[in-house]
């Protein structure tokens, strides 16, 4: 039989996913193993990549052990949580735990870069402000704090490249992993030494780049042994989470975005030309398809605001569902659906954990506004469900902003399930929405990468053709939209009014 099968493999956060599927985009066999977030102290959280690589050789013995790999695997992706570092020192021994994307301690050193840079030159080149979960910071602080680690490092790189490092034994990246570092130029698809020297990394650490598709290296026979994928497969450069989930979701042309409602809320878009946001409120960065960037916008509590809703407030819910062997979120929906779009004035603002886009405030704070002895708890679920939305239509506005053409939105992620939602995706966003019946977008858009890198597809565009599928249609009401538009409008005027409460509300935390 032909090699006909693709494997896309994600280093996520909590767990790494191996991903099998055919060149229909059809789920062969699948794997997940977790490794644990360290968080040594406040505001720190590092992970061991050596405890990456064992859980995902662990994950792809496991599907080695079930599938015929040595006759039908023809390549593999890879695909990661951005931004983390890997610091390996001359003789590639782990010189400290990574620092990930979402550690918090390195705001000082951020600031110190972009006034070192000049905040104007450096957007125009990375496409983004230096964000502190960014990887230039992180090398900056371990210069500062950590001299004699940061003397021992030979090598960095971004989580899957590690991953392909000891898979293949190639050093190498790619261009939309490398757009989170914060030293990379996003026109020239390369390497900014002016920002890397700003940064502190010097040149001889940084892997060659990449376009995703591209053929990076192959499976090495000491990686065959310990995985159990066969000697020679070849490793297709992959992508960032994000652009991987693009991918996934099918968003490689113009017209085309996605919604994607995980723990936090992703709103993302395909650009052939480079466009960037000039207030810096939503990313720019090179995407897996060659030659093209993606806008993203992200909301930091989407699901993760529901979570905490139903937990702190829905305990009578949650013992309803388990008498009816049922989903708590099912009775919380379907009573928030007999409430009028608007919830009755009643407004709620989901930055439970700061906001990303498009305020890029660690100090902004959730809010219910507009609450009367009228409103019932099933409006202030409805409340919180239409909050999360228009936190995406923000992004999405914005885009639109930029002469981004939006003809369709893809939506995914756990939110999804929940037709309401994706119902009230649609009266926003004004445009059809197509449900992604793959869950896991992120793995398999680093499959989809490797069947083009394989030459089982011509494009990005034909694999996505090829192995994308999308389900349910929602289609927009533009009477609902009259009245979602009102209760929009007062969501957005809310932020600015309060902007000052929320630093006054953040000496007095906990
Ligand atoms: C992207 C981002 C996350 C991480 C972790 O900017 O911060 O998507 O990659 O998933």
């Amino acid at each position: 039989m032909a090699a006909d099968l693709f494997l896309g493999i994600d280093v996520g956060t909590s767990g790494v996913k191996v991903l099998l599927v055919d060149s229909n985009g059809r789920v062969v066999d699948q794997q997940d193993e977790s490794y644990p977030l360290l968080e040594p102290r406040p505001l720190w959280a590092e992970q061991d990549p050596e405890a990456w690589w064992r859980a995902t050789a662990r994950a792809l013995k496991k599907v080695s052990e079930r599938q015929p790999l040595n006759k039908r695997l023809a390549a593999v992706g890879l695909a990661g949580q951005m931004h983390g570092s890997v610091f390996l020192d001359g003789r590639d021994r782990m010189v400290r735990p990574a620092l990930l994307w979402c550690d918090q301690r390195t705001g000082a050193e951020a600031a110190e870069i972009e006034t070192a840079v000049g905040p104007e030159k450096l957007r125009r080149i990375t496409g983004n402000p230096l964000f502190t979960g960014f990887t230039a910071p992180k090398v900056r602080w371990l210069q500062k704090h950590e001299p004699d680690n940061y003397r021992r490092t030979a090598r960095l790189f971004l989580p899957k490249d590690y991953i392909r490092y000891r898979l293949t034994g190639i050093a190498a990246s790619e261009v939309t992993d490398n757009s989170g570092t914060g030293f990379f130029d996003i026109r020239k698809r390369n390497w900014s030494a002016e920002i890397t020297a700003a940064a502190g990394v010097p040149d001889r650490w940084l892997p060659p780049v990449l376009e995703s598709p591209a053929i990076a290296g192959k499976v090495s026979p000491t990686a065959a042994g310990r995985t159990g994928l066969p000697a020679g497969c070849p490793v297709a450069a992959g992508a960032g989470d994000q652009a991987a989930s693009g991918v996934g979701n099918g968003v490689v042309r113009p017209g085309v975005v996605s919604a994607t409602l995980g723990t936090s809320g992703v709103v993302f878009a395909y650009s052939d030309r480079l466009r960037r946001d000039p207030a810096g409120r939503i990313h720019t960065m090179c995407h897996a398809v060659p030659g093209a960037w993606h806008l993203m916008g992200v909301t930091l509590a989407a699901g993760g605001a529901l979570r905490w809703y139903r937990d702190t407030f829905c305990p009578a819910e949650k013992a309803e569902a388990q008498r009816k062997q049922t989903d708590p979120y099912e009775i919380m929906t379907a009573a928030a659906g007999r409430v009028p779009a608007g919830a009755g004035g009643l407004i709620f603002l989901p930055y439970l954990n700061g906001e990303r886009t498009p305020h890029a405030n660690p100090l902004a704070r959730a809010v219910f506004f507009g609450a009367t002895s009228r409103h019932t708890r099933d409006y202030f679920t409805r409340a919180v469900l239409e909050g999360v939305t228009f936190a995406l239509r923000d992004s999405l506005e914005m885009m639109k902003g930029l002469k981004l053409p939006v003809r369709e939105v893809r939506l995914s992620g756990g939110g999804a399930r929940s037709r309401l939602w994706c119902q009230m995706q649609a009266d926003n966003f004004q445009v059809v929405c197509r449900r992604t019946v793959n869950p896991d977008t992120t793995a398999l858009g680093a499959a989809i990468l490797a069947a083009c890198g394989s030459g089982t597809f011509a494009s990005v565009a034909d694999g996505c053709a090829g192995m994308v599928r999308t389900g349910r249609v929602f289609q927009p009401d533009p009477a609902v939209e009259k009245r979602y538009k009102k209760a929009y409008l007062l969501f957005d005027s809310l932020y600015p009014a309060l902007a000052d409460s929320f630093d006054r509300a953040a000496e007095i935390e906990l």
